[in-house]
């Protein structure tokens, strides 16, 4: 079925078994940029799971160039390190790059022991509220052979190529964008000025590693910033890096700063492979598409159409370090996909956490969430469909046990369909069927549409019960709470409740934004009716605009605390935030709702009383655990263990990782 991803392919002296690329993600939990055990066996498992390339990094190059806990080649006594690291993926018969890594003006002072960050001039950034230092020409002379130097180690160190990283709105960005880059010398001004930086980086590189060792750019497709560089530039820039020594282009998606979101699953799977195209257009090194290509099949298509020639999966290989073998060998029913949630990989970044992952909890954990055969064969009975006694349920049995699962609901999945039901949020579906194939596969005895009661879990007789069943929408002591006009975000969410023309939201969480969502979206266009009208020019682009932005409902979301969204990751509540403010719904933080009457909500609102006006209010205000069964049943099994929502309502991020704890541990 798959007719390309699996071919090799050279790029400049560097033969590639396949077209599986591992795209660089930098991974926080270093200690001074160094290698650590956990990164060896992290990049060890994709490197055995038959990805062609692993791209580590990035990879700071000097002292301010990036976070003091990102990996380094800054100095040579990383190479030890590099080079065990080089030998344990190679090993796995992966090829090993590392991506070299100056982020200039979005280095954040905090995180480089209180330097002040560098760029092409000062421009202050929105990313980190900095505003950096404009470098001369002899140091800009001296961070081009800090790039040299880092990529010599990098050499030294036995890795297969180097890879710079010029997009993103980076150091190398910064100078080739009009946008910041303000100089009146010869690295400022019109393009050939602009592209002067970038292009003798990597002269300088292929000046210290020599004419065989081959190194990879990574451009920006499209800045998307307004004013911003477009493609066009972009295929200009390309070929630039092609004549002054590059063997590959690896193109991804715009700056840190753009308001286009880059990785969010509201990009459609392979939305900024159009960017690939135009630059392989352009040049005739190979090409790398990037950004939500995490299915093969879609992947092999990409390859087949010639729109490039080769893949980036990255979030697809945290999720499932398997999926290339996986997908050699056809199983795609077992590949675990990236839904692009970012709550286990992205957004840890801000806090400066380590990466894992939603729908790979060992991810980042390799060495010790490890799964080993059961020593006995035990009996275990799993209470609850979620994500997370789904996932206790597959490690349970991947050992080895012998599992059982009840469901009250006749679907499973938990809240996770709930999650999936807003327009544009279909991924949490592709998790909940991959553990659905997953109990198939596994022989889980499924009871589905089964609540499990004490005398159930007599006649199994268990050796162990995993609790997990979940959560219920709380009541809040609001009065008038019990009238008709009001209903459940959950009830909203799965099509069991309706609601009228003016809705009320109480509670401006993740639940109340996403409820709020849907039902803006309620009489909008849908992605194919917008390719009618627009490829048959049936509607003018005004008109267009507002079919797609204004639905039938006035919604308004109320939330008592300073910010809505308090509980979605930084890297996805900005674009729902962005995209509520353009379906024209209305957030009121610090808004406490006092009483709910047949005409909407009274709040009260800075010292004021107010009503809200509604014809139907919906309740998103959080959650109760489910457990009473616990109790009941605790002294009448051997082992019983609680997890997920039922122990206390989370994110599904901590019910899978708590699944597959207990699934290793029984
Ligand atoms: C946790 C994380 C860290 C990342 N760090 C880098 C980085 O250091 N350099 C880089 O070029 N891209 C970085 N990226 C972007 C990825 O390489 C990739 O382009 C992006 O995740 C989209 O591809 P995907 O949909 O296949 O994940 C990072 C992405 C994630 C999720």
């Amino acid at each position: 079925m798959l007719k390309l991803l699996f071919t090799p392919i050279q790029v400049g002296k560097m033969e590639l078994k396949n077209r599986v690329v591992m795209p660089a993600m930098h991974y926080l939990a270093s200690w001074e940029g160094m290698v650590l055990p956990h990164h060896v066996d992290y990049f060890a498992e994709r490197a055995k799971g038959g990805a062609a390339l692993i791209i580590i990094g990035g990879c700071t190059i000097d002292e301010a160039s990036g976070a003091v806990n990102m990996l380094s080649a800054k100095d040579d006594k990383f190479i030890p390190g590099l080079a065990g690291l080089a030998k344990v993926v190679k090993g796995h018969g992966a090829k090993i790059a590392a991506q070299l890594y100056h982020a200039g003006r979005y280095s954040h002072s905090m995180l480089m022991g209180g330097k002040q960050s560098v760029s092409s001039s000062p421009i202050r950034s929105r990313f980190t509220g900095e505003t950096p230092r404009e470098l001369s020409i002899p140091e800009i002379k001296q961070v081009q052979r800090n790039y040299a130097l880092a990529a010599g180690r990098i050499q030294r160190a036995g890795f297969d190529a180097v890879e710079v990283i010029a997009s993103a709105g980076y150091l190398i960005s910064q100078f080739l964008s009009p946008l910041v880059n303000r100089r009146k010398d010869e690295y400022g001004g019109d393009f050939e000025n602009r592209v002067r930086f970038g292009r003798e980086v990597i002269e300088e590189i292929r000046r210290g590693v020599g004419p065989d060792f081959p190194i990879i750019v990574r451009v920006a497709g499209n800045e998307f910033m307004d004013g911003g560089l477009a493609n066009e530039e972009a295929r200009l820039f390309s070929r630039e890096l092609e004549n002054a020594g590059a063997n590959m282009i690896n193109v991804t998606g715009g700056w840190h700063e753009t308001r286009v979101p880059q990785i969010t699953m509201g990009l459609p799977r392979g939305g900024f492979v159009y960017l690939a195209q135009g630059i392989k257009q352009a040049v005739s090194i190979p090409v790398m598409a990037c950004n939500r290509i995490s299915d093969p099949i879609l992947a092999d298509r990409i390859l087949r159409d010639r729109q490039a020639d080769l893949i980036g999966f990255a979030r697809g290989l945290i999720a499932d370090p398997e999926l290339p073998n996986k997908a050699r060998e056809g199983r795609f029913d077992e590949i675990n996909y990236c839904i692009a949630c970012n709550q286990g990989c992205f957004d840890p970044i801000f806090e400066g956490k380590p990466q894992t992952c939603l729908v790979n909890a060992r991810a980042g954990a390799e060495g010790k969430r490890t799964l080993e055969p059961a020593s006995g064969r035990k009996k275990v009975m799993v209470i609850g469909g979620g994500p997370a006694g789904m996932e206790a349920a597959r490690v349970a049995a991947l050992r080895g046990h012998e599992v059982c699962l009840y469901e009250k609901n006749e679907c499973l999945g938990g809240q996770l369909p709930l999650a999936a039901a807003p327009p544009g949020r279909a991924e949490f579906l592709t998790f909940v069927r991959y553990l659905e194939g997953q109990m198939k596969k596994l022989k889980v005895t499924m009871h589905t549409g089964t609540e499990a009661t004490p005398l159930q879990v007599e006649r199994e007789k268990p050796e162990v019960v995993i609790l997990a069943t979940g959560a219920k929408p709380a009541i809040p002591g609001i009065q008038g709470a019990d009238r008709p006009n009001v209903v459940l975000a959950w009830d909203v969410l799965s099509g069991k409740a309706d609601t009228g023309k003016e809705v009320v939201i109480i509670g401006g969480g993740a639940v109340g934004l996403e409820t709020a969502m849907f039902l803006a979206r309620k009489g909008t266009i849908d992605a194919d009716t917008l390719y009618f009208l627009m490829f048959n020019q049936a509607e003018k682009p005004e008109t267009i605009q507002t079919l797609l932005y204004r639905g039938l409902k006035k919604i308004t979301v109320l939330e008592m605390l300073k910010r809505v969204g308090q509980d979605i990751g930084r890297s996805t509540r900005w674009a729902i935030l962005q995209d509520l403010a353009r379906l024209g719904v209305r957030t009121l933080s610090k808004a406490m709702a006092k009483e709910i009457t047949e005409r909407g909500v009274v709040i009260e609102r800075e010292g004021r009383e107010e009503l809200i006006p509604g014809d139907t209010v919906v309740l998103a205000t959080g959650a109760n655990p489910v457990n009473s069964l616990y109790d009941q049943i605790k002294n009448r099994v051997r082992e019983i263990h609680m997890i997920g929502d039922a122990k206390s309502p989370r994110k599904a991020l901590e019910a899978v990782a708590e699944g597959l704890e207990v699934g290793r541990t029984i």
